[in-house]
């Protein structure tokens, strides 16, 4: 067995190459490495209830929602299944270098082995933002997905204040947020979303004393 994968298999994968890993109680996030992880990201924003609350445009044919609950659930367990199921998608390739973005993480769900969620951090706004699949929602998993989200930032990208953005009327949202440590910030009363409806807003902080690049 070559180090590398020992190392692997003792330690757990490990941050190198612009990817980065995190993990929380229940919860493994990872820079999305194969095109089945890219899709999984997508696949979580599917259902009309993220639709609605990240104010979402979808483009007729992007992905349907039973396509989205079927490869979700292919999970990081079932990884062959998918690319055999889709094989025009060619779910099992490597991301192209220029196709990473290691301001996002896909979420699998440890015990389960399912792709549980995405956050993504976006270095424009200086704001995270995540959405978990509809079968772990409400489950308390988002204070995980946030806290990762928060610690992408701080402790892999050196970022010291990170923001987040949610709807007054979302409270999972905003009760997750303060849980992972998010606390009130100023910003607009009122916010258009990307559909173009526009929403009472709270607006969060989340800083590190101590930021730093992995
Ligand atoms: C937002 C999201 C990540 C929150 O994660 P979550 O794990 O579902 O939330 P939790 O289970 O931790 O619930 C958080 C709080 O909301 C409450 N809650 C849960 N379901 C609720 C519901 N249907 N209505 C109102 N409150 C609810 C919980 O009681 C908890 O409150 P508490 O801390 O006072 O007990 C997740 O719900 C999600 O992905 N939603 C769809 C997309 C979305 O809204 N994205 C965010 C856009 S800003």
């Amino acid at each position: 067995m070559a180090v590398g994968s020992l190392v692997r298999r003792v330690f757990g994968p490990r941050c190198g190459g612009g990817r980065h890993v995190i993990r929380t109680a229940r919860l493994d996030l990872f820079t999305p490495v194969i095109r089945l992880d890219a899709a999984a990201c997508i696949g979580v924003l599917v259902d009309a209830g993220a639709q609605r609350w990240n104010g979402l445009v979808w483009e007729e044919g992007t992905m349907g929602a039973a396509a989205a609950a079927q490869l979700l659930s292919f999970g990081t367990g079932r990884r062959s299944e998918a690319v055999r199921q889709w094989p025009q998608a060619r779910l099992g390739e490597r991301l192209a270098a220029d196709q990473v973005d290691g301001g996002q993480l896909v979420a699998v769900h440890r015990a389960d082995r399912r792709y549980a969620g995405e956050v993504a951090f976006d270095p424009e706004t200086g704001q995270i933002g995540g959405t978990l699949a509809p079968w772990y929602r409400y489950r308390g998993l988002g204070t995980e997905l946030f806290a990762a989200g928060a610690e992408l930032a701080h402790r892999h990208l050196g970022v010291a204040s990170v923001g987040a953005g949610a709807e007054v009327g979302n409270r999972p949202s905003r009760r997750s947020l303060e849980a992972a440590g998010f606390t009130p910030a100023g910003g607009p009363a009122r916010h258009v979303l990307p559909d173009g409806r526009e929403v009472d807003s709270s607006w969060y902080e989340h800083r590190s004393e101590h930021p730093r690049r992995c």
